[in-house]
């Protein structure tokens, strides 16, 4: 009888990656990758991005050509959802009843969104970011409207109100929060992409939640909120974070809390089963500490991890984690997780749409926020990289070249 395969389960950037990394490393048996998707793993970040403006082919969101899988000898499996980790027997089972063994089990599921909450959100149609299938729908339902109202001020929600002000659109953005991207930014970047969707013609509304929607008839909705007066929108879209695809862990009785917990090697407490990507908790040997990341930089790094302890190698997953997000022509890219700080230094010139701002904990580097500053950020990666001491000072002076200062 032949080996169990190995089964990746989640066909996304983490799942691609923990494939194409165990052939890399030499692994020649039997790979097995599922998704619950109809679609091979593709590109999620375009989706809230260029997608939406109509001109870019679904099929240059595939990470992969169809070759590539049957040049790597993986069996891709699309549109099949796994319900049950049996782990006593080593199988999977499908929601249709079928089984598959397996030697070694990756659990790539990602994350799916958070729904909306709010009277009357069960009677209207909400528009959501997350799959190419939402993706569809949304760009379809774009091009019909001319007002579109969106609810939550994170890089989803900002980057589609971005889209939607190049389409000519009337946008309405509100955020519970009184900042854009406060998980993810300082308040000086949050205020300058403020002012910058502001500039642009959004209507921002912060610190303002939706209290109710109502179908006004004809395709339209209203909308009331805790402050300003209610309005008549033509489209919904919520932006309002994701929740990790923890279940099937946690049904077949591993850890799991805000995400499936796994070590520095990406292993479960399961000796069988590794995990990679958004829906990890994971303990991240860069920031010392347990996190979960919601990037393409983790899932590709951790994935590669989780493959190599896969074939019992004790890699550890220590990158520094980056970022990043289009909205108008501003490309804002993080290096770090730089919240919370107590210094922070500036570089660049504001008024000129390009600066960054690098902050300090402690007297170290821990991160920088760029805007328009490529050589800021892959700089400020390196030096975090190092772990290089550097002065707060030195990093504001222009005359400084930080990628030298990296290589010192
Ligand atoms: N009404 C308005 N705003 C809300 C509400 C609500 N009911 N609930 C949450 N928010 C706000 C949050 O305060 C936050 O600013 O929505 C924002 C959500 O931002 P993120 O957590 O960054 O989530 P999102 O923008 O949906 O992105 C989800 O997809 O592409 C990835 O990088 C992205 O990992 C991120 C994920």
């Amino acid at each position: 009888m032949s080996a169990a395969p190995f089964v990746v389960i989640g066909a996304g950037q983490a799942g691609l990656q923990v494939c194409d990394s165990l052939r890399k490393l030499g692994y020649a048996g039997e790979l097995v990758l599922i998704g619950a998707e109809t679609s091979p793993p593709y590109q999620r970040p375009p989706l809230s991005k260029k997608f939406l403006a109509g001109d870019l082919e679904v099929e240059r969101l595939y990470l992969r050509p169809d070759s590539f899988y049957a040049k790597l000898d993986v069996a891709l499996h699309v549109g099949r959802e796994v319900q049950r980790i049996d782990r006593e027997h080593r199988e999977i089972e499908f929601t249709d009843g079928h089984r598959l063994a397996y030697a070694k089990l990756a659990l790539t599921t990602g994350a799916r969104i958070r729904p909306l909450q709010c009277p009357g959100v069960e009677r209207v149609d909400v528009f959501y970011v997350r799959t190419l299938d939402d993706g569809l729908r949304l760009r379809a339902r774009l091009a019909d409207v001319g007002h579109v109202t969106i609810v939550g001020g994170g890089f989803i929600g900002l980057e589609v109100a971005a889209m939607a002000r190049s389409l000519g659109k009337e946008v309405v953005l509100l955020e519970t929060l009184d900042r854009l991207m406060a998980r993810a930014v300082s308040p000086t970047v949050s205020a300058y992409f403020a002012d910058l969707h502001r500039a642009h013609g959004v209507e921002l509304r912060l610190a303002c939640a939706v209290r109710a929607l109502h179908d006004s008839g004809s395709g339209k909705l209203q909308v009331s909120t805790d402050h300003g007066p209610d309005f008549e929108t033509g489209l919904l879209v919520a932006g309002i974070g994701v929740v990790p695809n923890a279940e099937l862990a946690i049904d077949a009785g591993l850890e799991g809390r805000d995400g499936i917990v796994v070590d520095v090697h990406a292993r479960t407490a399961d000796p069988d089963i590794v995990a990679a990507g958004d829906c990890t908790l994971h303990y991240n040997g860069y920031l010392a500490r347990q996190a979960r990341l919601e990037s393409v930089q983790n899932a590709v790094d951790q994935a590669k991890v989780a493959a190599a302890s896969m074939l019992g190698q004790a890699d550890a997953y220590v990158q520094v984690p980056w970022f990043w997000s289009d909205q108008y022509d501003a490309k804002l890219q993080m290096a770090g997780i730089g919240m919370p700080f107590d210094d922070c230094v500036e570089r660049g010139e504001r008024a000129g749409g390009s600066f960054s701002l690098f902050y300090f904990r402690a007297g170290r580097l821990v991160g920088a926020d760029s805007i328009n500053r490529p050589v800021d950020h892959m700089a400020c990666r390196k030096l975090l990289a190092q772990g290089t001491m550097v002065v707060p000072a030195e990093i504001a002076r222009e005359d400084v070249d930080l990628m030298q200062l990296a290589r010192t």
